[in-house]
């Protein structure tokens, strides 16, 4: 039975039970990948950016003969932002090739048809069994990009730390646990907003203006997500001349994700990017000390930063896909199929 679902006001078990599916989906499909935990999952999957909107349902399998609620066998979540949705689908490996996917994808994307959008979007995580599946659903590739792991435990410190220093004279690094301070917001919008047009293929949403960041960083707190940013300072002018954001999620802490890295057009060339990077990796190891890993997506053609993530020992794991249709005319399809 497929049903709408609203996470803030599940029952814990069911939160439980969508997070077993969710880490026997992790372990079929990305066995390298931490499992996921219980802390903040709620809040994870309830808290959206004002203006955005997450609606969800899960597929719940039949009360057992001792009249307990059935498990969560899969779920979707539709993220409505700008003119697109976002689905994500998951289901569990032990109900797959039974047509609950294509079920859980058809209700969502009547939803997000009737709310007025036009197209649907997904992540796929190459070599696995969600390529053929949205394939067939005639979904189309529109962007690939690389996941690269770094191990911390495999890290040369001696050499990081020399990297961290190796920026060129005029600018200093600024470490700052749970986002920018206040003083700096706007400049630091201001450097966001300057590679706005540049597609340089970073999959994350980013902040271009103060009031934006504002809001997109106390999301991430109220997800339980916990932000780590290393700033690069123009001493002449006061302009952030570069930036990295590294997150650190409850849901699993001891693999950090990397968020947007910007060195602005007029600083390149002086070391920045390797520097910045090099004392994040530095900071977090005592900030977080249980962290073992942080991972980081790239365009296959940035090639800059392909070279610099490889220097200080990324290792490209997986591709990571943007899929996108057509809402109406996957609607007319499924409905057709069934
Ligand atoms: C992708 C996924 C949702 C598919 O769910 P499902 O319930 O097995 O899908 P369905 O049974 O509805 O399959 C519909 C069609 O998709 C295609 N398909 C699905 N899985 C496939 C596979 N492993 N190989 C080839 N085709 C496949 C088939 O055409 C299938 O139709 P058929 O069974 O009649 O041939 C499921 O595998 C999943 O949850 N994967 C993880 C997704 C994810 O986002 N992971 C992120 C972290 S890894």
């Amino acid at each position: 039975m497929v049903r709408e679902w609203d996470p803030r006001t599940a029952s814990s078990d069911e939160v439980a039970s969508v997070l077993d599916t969710l880490n026997a989906v992790l372990a079929a499909d990305l066995p390298q990948d931490p499992p996921w935990r219980e802390s903040s999952l709620r809040e994870y999957l309830s808290e959206v950016m004002p203006g955005e909107r997450r609606i969800s349902w899960v597929a719940q399998a039949e009360p057992g003969q001792d009249g307990r609620p059935g498990p969560i066998l899969g779920h979707v979540h539709a993220l409505l932002l700008g003119d697109i949705g976002v689905l994500e689908v998951l289901v569990h490996p032990a109900a797959r090739r039974s047509g609950l996917g294509r079920e859980l994808v058809l209700i969502a994307a009547r939803r997000v048809y009737q709310e007025g959008f036009r197209s649907i979007g997904v992540e796929v995580v190459g070599d696995t069994p969600a390529v053929a599946f949205y394939e067939s659903l005639g979904f189309t590739r529109e962007y690939v990009e690389t996941r690269s792991v770094l191990d911390l435990r495999a890290v040369d410190w001696p050499t990081l730390a020399e990297m961290s220093t190796g920026v060129g004279a005029g600018y200093h690094l600024e470490f700052c646990p749970g986002g920018p301070p206040d003083d700096l917001i706007e400049a630091y919008a201001r450097a966001k907003a300057e590679v706005r047009d540049v597609d340089d293929g970073e999959l994350r949403p980013s902040s271009y203006d103060p009031q934006r960041l504002r809001d997109s960083l106390d999301t991430l707190h109220r997800r339980g997500m916990k932000p780590y940013i290393v700033l690069a300072l123009h001493e002449h002018s006061g302009e952030v001349a570069g930036l990295t954001e590294v997150v650190v999620p409850a849901q699993h802490p001891t693999r950090a994700d990397q968020y947007d890295t910007i060195v602005v057009q007029d600083h390149r060339g002086y070391g920045i990017d390797r520097a910045i990077k090099a004392r994040m990796l530095l900071e977090l190891r005592s900030a977080e000390p249980t962290l073992t890993e942080v991972q980081t997506w790239n365009a296959q053609a940035n090639e800059a930063m392909l070279k610099v993530n490889a220097e200080l020992g990324y290792r490209p794991d997986r591709e990571w896909c943007e899929y996108s249709v057509d809402v109406a005319e996957l609607v007319h399809r499924l409905d057709a199929a069934r």
